[in-house]
């Protein structure tokens, strides 16, 4: 194993992260990350990695769901429950929430460095690139590109990974992912929700559309509204779930607003992708959302400003942007309204009939970022005005 294996504190308890970085301070095979992380960045943070140990303090009930998400969506974490004084009912809640192992509260340094051994020899190979991300692009408003973008995005992802790539309309009323890629579906999400009982991931993908000769695969929304009027958490969570073991990327088109399909969607999302046009109704609607964000407990790395229809010579600039919303913009398409209603009119994806246009480019451009943000989750973006480009700077 050449990298150091991650340990993370969950916990409030400053006496308790103290002393696991004292006990791992000379540890060969483990290290202590400083960060105190929300439960967002966290999950983020574990699903990046492909071999992690999660030391979460239950003193604290709420903490239980957490670490039932993370066991649950991420089985390369290791949890181990700390309690002061745990007793038998906690020590069955804890392995059945996900626990692999417990130990009390004051941490004795040889239970401790015991457990780890024991952990140690669980993980095998690196499981990173075996796992999947799911990439929501929202916006509140309706019009900013978000069809344009999680379409071609997807289609891009597929054409330059070669990994299989899920497209899903959870835009139920004004869903038009069929008719910007030319389909005709036999199945559509609805058919999928209400037979949700008899759901496993083969059927699942059995009932998508594959596109064309890629390794994409659309799920419509339903042709009428009534179809898709409602679906549980539940629901959201089984289908997720199933579609995970078989693609390696899920992009979600949603509708415009919070809502609780929206927000759930959003919240099991390793990157949520924000676009806004540069006007000052469509900005302040995105400091807006910037700020429910926050309340929703979403880190500052899952959701990521993508400026549409940037103009280089525009009134107001990218920096003038970056000041108004505090947030560095993750990556800016070019505004070619000729190139892309071009694309739709027809059916297909920009880059099958405008490959060398500055957009289809720019998806393309982006589709990589994406790719290279959601499974390494290191990224420092910097503008570069000239060229319209993001920059990954940091080595993986
Ligand atoms: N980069 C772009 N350049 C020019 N026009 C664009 C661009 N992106 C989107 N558009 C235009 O905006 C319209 C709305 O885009 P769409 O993806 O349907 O928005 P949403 O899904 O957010 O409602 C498109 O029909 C297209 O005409
Ligand atoms: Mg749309």
């Amino acid at each position: 194993m050449a990298d150091k294996i991650s340990v993370f504190v969950l916990s409030n308890n400053q006496k308790l992260k103290e002393i696991v970085s004292l006990y791992l301070q000379e540890d060969v095979d483990f290290e202590f990350v400083a960060d105190t992380l929300e439960h967002s960045d966290l999950y983020n943070e574990v699903t990046s990695l492909p071999y992690s140990v999660l030391l979460a303090d239950l003193n604290e009930e709420s903490r239980f769901e957490q670490i039932n998400q993370i066991a649950t969506d991420c089985p390369s974490c290791k949890i181990v429950a700390v309690k002061d004084f745990p007793d038998v009912k906690f020590i069955v809640n804890a392995i059945r929430a996900g626990a692999k192992d417990i130990l009390a509260y004051p941490l004795i340094k040889s239970d401790f460095t015991g457990t780890l051994a024991r952990l140690k020899s669980e993980f095998t190979t690196p499981k990173n690139n075996q796992k999947c991300r799911i990439i929501s692009v929202f916006s509140n408003k309706g019009g900013i590109g978000k069809t344009c973008i999680a379409t071609n995005l997807a289609y891009e992802l597929a054409q330059n990974t070669k990994d299989k790539v899920a497209l899903v309309d959870l835009n139920f009323q004004t869903g038009d992912i069929t008719t910007f890629m030319g389909l005709q579906p036999t199945y559509d999400i609805s058919y999928i929700f209400e037979n949700m009982k008899t759901l496993d991931k083969d059927l699942l993908e059995s009932l998508m559309t594959k596109y064309k000769e890629t390794s994409l695969y659309v799920l419509s929304n339903p042709p009428s509204f009534e179809q898709g009027a409602e679906v549980s958490v539940k629901t959201l969570e089984k289908f997720f779930n199933s579609l995970k073991e078989n693609f390696s990327y899920i992009i979600v088109d949603m509708d415009s607003g919070f809502n609780q399909k929206t927000t759930y969607t959003m919240s099991i999302s390793n990157l949520v992708l924000l676009p806004t046009i540069v006007s000052l109704p469509a900005l302040r609607n995105c400091r807006r959302c910037l700020e429910m964000f926050k309340k929703l407990g979403f880190g500052d790395k899952k959701v990521q400003i993508l400026i549409n229809r940037f103009m280089e010579n525009d009134e107001v600039s990218a920096d003038d942007v970056v000041e108004f919303l505090e947030k560095q913009i993750y990556a800016k398409l070019p505004n070619n309204y000729f190139a892309i209603m071009g694309a739709i009119n027809k059916g297909v994806l920009l880059s099958e009939i405008s490959p060398n246009s500055n957009l289809a480019q720019s998806f393309k451009e982006l589709a990589i970022h994406v790719a290279d943000s959601v499974f390494t989750n290191k990224m420092i973006i910097k503008l570069d005005e000239s060229k319209l480009r993001y920059h990954n700077t940091m080595e993986k």
